[in-house]
């Protein structure tokens, strides 16, 4: 049997995105649309230009970026399909995404339409969606729970208007694999027999079967998986793409299907998603989490050295996670610390890799060995074009159990450094107090208001030595921004979070 070729629809940037608590500005927004295009997905869903200029903005830049497809979502409303169509035009592989709801519940109490409504939307907005873009998408919004005669009544309507790709979205995480299967075989038998529309799947995470239903989808036919980057996404999320792609790839003697994803850049992908959106990965998760690929019990540690496959069915470094040999020291010089990050893969200008170099040799003081981990983790600590404004000279932060917590903190900014000093609840809350008193007493910034809304830590590698790495976020008017900060000691960690944090607020 010949392997189908799945495409990869990435919809970080919109369906993960538009989940409270994963915004991203559209710096970061670029940022991770290149690594995605590099990651080699089909398809990038950039935004919903009509629902603010932000996404407009997004999908636009992302447009001219990149070169891989690049989707924008419309309502099937003549306004948001024109728009999505105007966000567009700089792409070299444009899609126009339109949707409608087509279940009873969605028609009844959100659309107040019925199904000749419905019908007539849709063969409406794909017309005109197919006059402005050479590819439309249509996708019926809450397909799973749709009475399925109807849903092939929409479907083949939208065929009928031009889509030449069809998705059937699970919208509220409610379908199972074997249904999903079955709707998936029943309306492409019925709809497109011949075979020539592209179906594809979007399946939320409500139950935990995203993943399980995308894939049951592709046996039942579908050619094109919708997912984001660590499975991100409304509630409990979307598909994961590193879940489906390695599920994929590593049953491809049940799916008999592949991607054109370099798997090797998974790992690094989620990390860096991760850290522009402030959110740490849990240590279970598959393919990414630190605890997938570790074996604790002695019965396994056993097998595993007599032969890894009896109980692992991917390796690391298929997924591009590191390895944790020590690898560079304090005596190793600027050509070795270059070279490394080449063989890992990790593109820098040369201001970035003087200022990593810069951390990698304060790391390398401080811990015995720094290992390809640690490495990653300096690389996506100086890859940032934003966050530039104050930096950390010193601290001192004295604190206990007995006496209040006091921080001293000094800080420079264009060449002038300033000092300051406050107490806290604890020596994190002082530190950070001081850094707000030292802003607010900056030129133009007196009345500036934001607070922490969220603060993580958690160690890049194992031992008492491990890089520390923090990640905080600050809301500020509505908009939250995320810091990230890295160091062995996790005080100092705290504080170049926090800082980025705020000169990521000064900046955009
Ligand atoms: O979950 C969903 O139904 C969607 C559609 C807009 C594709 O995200
Ligand atoms: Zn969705």
């Amino acid at each position: 049997m010949d392997r189908k070729h799945i495409l990869i629809f990435d919809t970080t940037l919109r369906d993960g995105e538009q989940a409270p608590g994963f915004s991203m500005n559209i710096a970061e927004k670029l940022e991770m649309a290149e690594i995605l295009e590099a990651l080699g997905v089909d398809v990038i869903e950039a935004g919903f230009p009509v629902s603010s200029d932000d996404d407009m903005t997004a999908v636009a830049e992302i447009a001219k970026r990149v070169s891989c497809g690049v989707a924008a979502l419309a309502r099937a409303r003549e306004e948001d399909i024109l728009t999505a169509a105007k966000a567009l035009s700089a792409a070299r592989k444009p899609r126009l995404h339109v949707f409608i709801a087509t279940s009873k519940i969605h028609m009844e109490h959100k659309l107040h339409m019925n199904e000749q409504e419905i019908l007539e939307a849709v063969f409406k907005s794909v017309g005109l969606a197919c006059s402005l873009c050479p590819e439309v998408e249509f996708s019926c919004e809450d397909a799973t729970r749709t009475n399925l005669d109807f849903l092939k009544r929409v479907a083949g309507t939208a065929v009928e208007a031009g889509a030449s790709i069809i998705n059937l979205p699970d919208t509220v995480g409610y379908a199972t694999p074997t249904e999903t299967y079955g709707i998936y075989k029943s309306v492409m038998g019925e709809v497109d027999p011949e075979g020539r529309v592209l179906f594809s799947t979007h399946c939320h995470n409500d139950l935990g079967m995203a993943v399980a239903n995308s894939v049951a989808a592709v046996a039942a036919g579908a050619r094109q998986v919708e997912c984001t980057l660590c499975g991100i996404g409304e509630r409990a999320g979307n598909a994961s793409l590193e879940e489906v792609v390695m599920a994929l790839r590593t049953r491809n003697d049940f799916y008999q299907a592949e991607t054109g994803i370099h798997t090797k850049l998974l790992y690094p992908a989620c990390r860096k998603l991760s850290s522009v959106i402030g959110i740490s990965t849990p240590p279970n998760k598959p393919i990414i989490g630190v605890n997938a690929f570790a074996h604790e019990a002695g019965i396994h540690q056993h097998g595993m050295l007599s032969n890894r496959a009896t109980y692992e069915i991917i390796s690391p470094e298929d997924v591009g996670i590191p390895k944790n040999d020590m690898v560079l020291g304090k005596h190793s010089g600027r050509h070795a610390f270059e070279q490394r990050l080449s063989e890992l893969g990790i593109r820098m200008d040369k201001e970035e890799l003087d200022e990593a170099f810069e951390m990698f040799k304060m790391v390398a003081e401080r811990k015995k060995a720094v290992t390809d981990k640690d490495l990653h983790a300096i690389a996506g600590e100086k890859r940032r074009s934003i966050g530039k404004g104050f930096r950390l000279i010193r601290f001192i932060v004295n604190s206990g159990n007995t006496i209040p917590s006091m921080a001293s903190v000094k800080l420079e900014r264009d060449g002038r450094e300033t000092e300051d000093s406050c107490m806290g609840s604890g020596p994190i809350d002082a530190a950070f107090k001081t850094v707000d008193r030292i802003v607010r007493h900056t030129k133009g910034y007196e009345s500036l208001t934001y607070s922490l809304e969220d603060y993580s830590i958690n160690s890049v590698t194992e031992g008492e030595d491990a890089l520390g790495e923090v990640l905080i976020k600050l809301r500020s008017e509505g908009v939250v921004y995320t810091g990230r900060g890295l160091s062995t000691d996790i005080l100092e960690a705290s504080l170049k979070a926090y800082i980025n944090g705020v000169n990521k607020l000064l900046t955009i």
